[in-house]
């Protein structure tokens, strides 16, 4: 048997516990890459269609890892996670788990603590993508902690989409995660909060849609020039040639109007207003607009 088919031989028993409706998609593409899965919810109910496919449905979490050569873990928050290991003797003797389930970066570093204690090996990860995506090769999932255990069991993870391991800081894919979201979050935010200003002269979403995503997205707010910057915001350098901080806030300063003019929720234009004003009384009035990354970087 060469090394690669043992690690194959090794990982075709999955166990995985929490079946919402993420781990309910990582069972189907487990099952769809052909691993033998073994499962636990505390809603058992939630497993009946997994054991007509052929997983096996185990009685505690201790069965799942006894039956598995890694556990994937998958619930609402980590808290529930030692809910449940703290109510049975699950004996891992070096196997792997990893936990898929979003939190925060003290929150993995807790976990890495505890599973240390436990003798677990432990991985810690994040789904960047909704349940319909998992499993597609494209679809990312973000891993964090030990190379060694990563590497180990990289080929199955990678029947969950494309695994990326951030370092072995054990809470960077948390933090990738949460940096993702608030990117989502706030851009999202931003083509909502244009539209409702549209929406104040009867402009349906449908017609502001063709100019604010069809052409303004790509062609001014464009990720590829952001992308291109990303060198600048490293050295701190933010020449102002093309435009000040000063000339900007001048444009927050219209947004901000507007919205009052026109009756619709202000506080998000207030807000970008106030941290360019800062941004300038800290003396960055005659450099860039990206100057302001330098008010994100401190505590508020
Ligand atoms: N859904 C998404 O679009 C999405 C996308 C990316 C990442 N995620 C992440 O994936 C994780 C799972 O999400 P989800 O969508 O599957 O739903 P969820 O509501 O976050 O988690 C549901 C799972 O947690 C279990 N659970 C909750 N409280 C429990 C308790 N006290 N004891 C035992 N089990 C408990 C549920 O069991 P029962 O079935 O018995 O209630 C179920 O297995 C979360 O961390 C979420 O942030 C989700």
């Amino acid at each position: 048997m060469t090394p690669e088919s043992a690690i194959d031989q090794q990982d075709n028993s999955i166990g995985l516990i929490g079946l919402g409706p993420m781990g309910l998609a990582l069972a189907d593409a487990l099952i769809a890459h052909g691993h033998s899965l073994t499962v636990w919810n505390r809603t058992q109910s939630k497993a009946d269609d997994l054991v007509a496919r052929g997983a096996e449905r185990a009685d505690s979490a201790a069965e799942v890892v006894a039956a598995s050569s890694i556990t994937i873990v998958c619930l609402d928050n980590y808290a529930t996670m030692y809910r449940i290991f703290d109510s049975v003797d699950a004996k891992f003797d070096g196997r792997a788990l990893v936990n898929l389930t979003s939190g925060t970066p003290n929150e993995a570093r807790a976990a890495l603590a505890w599973a240390a204690g436990h003798g677990i090996d432990y991985l810690d990860g994040a789904i960047m993508v909704p349940p319909p995506l998992v499993g597609r090769p494209e679809s990312v999932l973000l891993y964090s902690g030990g190379r060694g255990i990563f590497d180990e069991h990289r080929k199955t993870l990678a029947d969950l989409g494309d695994p990326r391991h951030l370092g072995a800081e054990i809470g960077l894919a948390v933090l990738y995660n949460t940096a993702l979201l608030d990117m989502m979050y706030t851009t999202v935010n931003g083509w909502l909060h244009a539209t409702a200003l549209l929406d104040s002269a009867n402009v349906s979403a449908r017609e502001f849609a063709e100019l604010a995503l069809g052409w303004f997205m790509p062609a001014v707010v464009d990720y590829a020039s952001l992308a291109e910057q990303a060198p600048d915001l490293d050295a701190a350098d933010y020449p102002g040639a093309l435009g000040t901080m000063a000339m900007n806030l001048n444009s927050l300063e219209h947004i901000t109007r507007t919205s009052e003019e026109q009756g619709v929720h202000a506080e998000q234009p207030r807000l970008m207003r106030e941290i360019a004003e800062r941004a300038i009384a800290d003396g960055y009035g005659e450099q860039n607009y990206f100057a302001v990354y330098e008010q994100f970087k401190k505590r508020s």
